[in-house]
């Protein structure tokens, strides 16, 4: 390898030039920064499970030029012999001493995962939208000698004469929007109100937007809404930028807790990709920043906390407590959002624990609160919500689950997010073969959540894996692979990255935690409510996770209750429609307020037996039926695994006892 710029002897130099490739990025970053750091300076997103603390081995990178350190302890365990001779490293614990160039694997991109957009939820967008935003057309009587009235004043006499609004407050970067443009359009424009406190003042004419946004843990979902008619004019979505600093809840706060300016950090980060998305809504639909006057977010309590800068110590220990459950609006330019001058950020109450604003939202849009039968919503993601609605007994009441990243692809280990590349569904045939569907097509890449519970079904179901989610050493298409038993899904020869791309024992382990985590939450809920699982009259999985699920490999591995399938829905983004919902009207406003008073919360950690009911729900269901027909033709067929049979359809206890995925510990 060949140094592409050499330090003065003796000295390091003050800055070094990181190019990062095939991204075509550079940084400039101070000697002794890490590769991390240099590309969180490029603006790439690198794969990082564990904030860059060197454990979670996902930051995998190549040094192709520049001076190659030794190896630390966190490269030993990540990489073989051959990879680190070959020049990888874990960009979070490689420092940079002089340039370099830094190829990064595609699996280590934080690329552009598929984010469930739609609609989301029942009846969103029937009513005509009542915003809290008031749009108002003012004359104003033009200034003179005579008449000496600033333009305030004036503004205020127009609006008091034209609406019957008295006493109208601003700023003053309203106050110098307004002055311009009354001159610019002579002295008729359009007043943006919240309340009596002017946000913004527009020429007539121009659209008024408002931004809902359902910011979790690992996607940010962000939809622009006409204010005056309610459409929407754009969607989009970007992976939470706080995801460099811990892919789940857990280490986020830690790194809040840990780094001195860390809560900072996170909230500048999340207030940037926030800012970004605004800038790129606005795009999308030929709109100017000034055009969108409030932002609504919704959010789990943790996300909530980091983006408001609200005090999160409390939150990382029992009993997880928020700093306040109250109903929040912030001025958007405190948060260095740029939208209308006085623009505002406003945040529905949340529930308790780490139950926030988007299970409220996601029980606005299904209408759980008016559900006449006993409804169970559940959003999956990297923090589960659970709302149980039993109109005869318990009213509403909500936990969460901390499922970790896994059905985001990550702590998997050839795991990927629902990007391009990415294995989605896989089918195992009778005679062994596997069939694999890939997001984009062509040769896979990694694997995803729902390809990686599809995967396990299926070894489930072919006697591959026993009840205990261990694998079966005789059966075909298991082998010992570099991190012990394995089943190929896509031999090196057939993968984009030349390597096996494999689920290993680990990787079903990882799963058992996060389905267990969701399937004791699930059946806490409802025992703590005296609720019969068949009284479940309709069961909404909501989320970008669950919109992609294969319903039946979910009943297979036992991540939802085996209830029928007509019970279940799957409704989209409904934290992002109830987002919606919360910006183009007062009156479901006011209604996400009440459902947030009316929900109770259920803390999982204090109730008796709750550690065992974990562990026997990290078990693998037997399996149902005998083999079905063989994988559909016309999908890849990559591998080189041969004929498995079914294995006796036994489900045994699982093997051990793991600790409470925690969301706070
Ligand atoms: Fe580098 Fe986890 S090992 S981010």
């Amino acid at each position: 390898m060949s140094a592409e710029t050499v330090a003065p002897e003796g000295a390091e130099p003050r800055s070094c030039r990181v190019d990062l490739q095939p991204v075509g990025k550079r940084a400039e970053v101070p000697a002794g920064s890490t590769v991390m750091d240099a590309a969180r300076r490029a603006g790439v997103g690198i794969t990082s499970v564990c904030g860059g603390q060197g454990t979670c081995g996902r930051c995998r990178v190549v040094v192709t030029a520049g001076p190659l350190g030794e190896p630390v302890d966190a490269d030993l365990r990540a990489f073989t012999r051959v990879e680190l001779d070959a020049g990888h490293r874990l960009a979070c614990r490689t420092p940079v001493t002089a340039d370099l160039t830094v190829a990064l694997p595609r699996a280590s991109l934080l690329g552009d995962q598929r984010l469930q957009l739609g609609a989301g939820g029942t009846g969103e967008g029937e009513a005509a939208p009542a915003p809290a935003i008031r749009v108002l057309r003012a004359l104003m009587d033009p200034p003179s000698l005579t008449d000496q009235r600033g333009d305030l004043d004036r503004l205020g006499a127009a609006l008091r004469t034209a609406h019957g609004v008295h006493a109208v407050q601003a700023g003053p970067a309203v106050i110098g929007q307004l002055s311009r443009t009354a001159r610019d359009c002579g002295w008729d424009v359009v007043a943006l109100l919240h309340g009596r406190e002017l946000v913004g003042v527009l020429e007539p004419g121009r659209t008024v937007a408002g931004m809902a946004v359902d910011l979790g843990t690992t996607k940010v979902a962000g939809y622009l809404i006409d204010l005056t008619t309610g459409a929407e004019l754009a969607a989009g979505g970007v992976a939470n930028p706080q995801i460099p600093y811990g892919e789940d809840v857990v280490s986020r706060l830690a790194h809040a807790g840990r780094a001195q300016d860390g809560a900072q950090v996170l909230a500048e980060a999340v207030r940037r990709g926030l800012d970004e998305l605004a800038g790129e809504l606005a795009g999308q639909a030929g709109l100017a920043r000034e055009q969108i006057a409030e932002v609504v977010v919704v959010a789990n309590t943790a996300m909530h906390h980091l983006l408001f800068g609200l005090p999160t110590r409390q939150l990382a220990a029992s009993p997880f407590v928020a700093a306040t459950s109250a109903a929040l609006q912030l001025r958007a330019q405190e948060l260095g959002i740029r939208i209308a001058p006085g623009g505002l950020v406003h945040s529905p109450p949340i529930v308790g624990g780490f139950v926030g604003a988007d299970a409220v939202a996601m029980v606005l849009a299904c209408e759980l609160d008016e559900s006449a039968g006993v409804a169970l919503g559940v959003d999956i993601g990297t923090n589960t919500e659970i709302v149980l609605r039993h109109p005869r007994r318990a009213g509403l009441t909500a936990t969460s689950c901390a499922s970790g990243p896994a059905f985001e692809g990550a702590h998997i280990r050839d795991g990927m997010r629902a990007a391009d590349g990415a294995i989605e569904a896989v089918r195992i045939g009778p005679d062994g073969r596997v069939a694999l569907t890939v997001i984009g097509g062509g040769a896979p890449v990694g694997i995803c959540g729902s390809g990686i519970v599809d995967a396990i079904a299926e070894l489930r179901r072919v006697g591959a894996l026993n009840g205990r989610g261990r694998f079966v050493p005789d059966r075909p298409g298991v082998g010992i692979g570099r991190d012990g038993l394995q089943f190929v899904l896509a031999a090196a020869e057939g993968s984009a990255t030349g390597q096996d791309i494999a689920v290993t024992q680990a990787d079903v382990n990882e799963i058992q935690l996060a389905k267990g985590a969701v399937q004791a939450a699930i059946t806490a809920l409802l025992d703590a409510t005296g609720t019969d699982p068949a009284e479940v009259d309709e069961m909404l999985i909501a989320g970008a996770f669950g919109s992609y699920l294969n319903l039946d490999s979910a009943l297979d591995v036992g991540l939802l209750p085996r209830l029928p399938n007509a019970v279940y829905r799957q409704v989209g983004n409904a934290a992002g429609a109830g987002a919606r919902a919360v910006l183009r009207s007062t009156v479901q406003r006011a209604r996400a307020r009440r459902i947030a008073v009316d929900t109770g919360y259920l803390e999982l950690t204090t109730l008796p037996g709750f550690q065992a009911r974990f562990a026997r729900a990290m078990g693998l269901p037997a399996p149902l039926a005998p083999d079905p027909a063989p994988p559909a033709p016309g999908v890849n067929d990559p591998t080189a695994a041969t004929a498995a049979e079914p294995a006796p359809a036994t489900s045994e206890p699982p093997g051990h006892v793991p600790s409470l995925p925690s969301q706070g510990a």
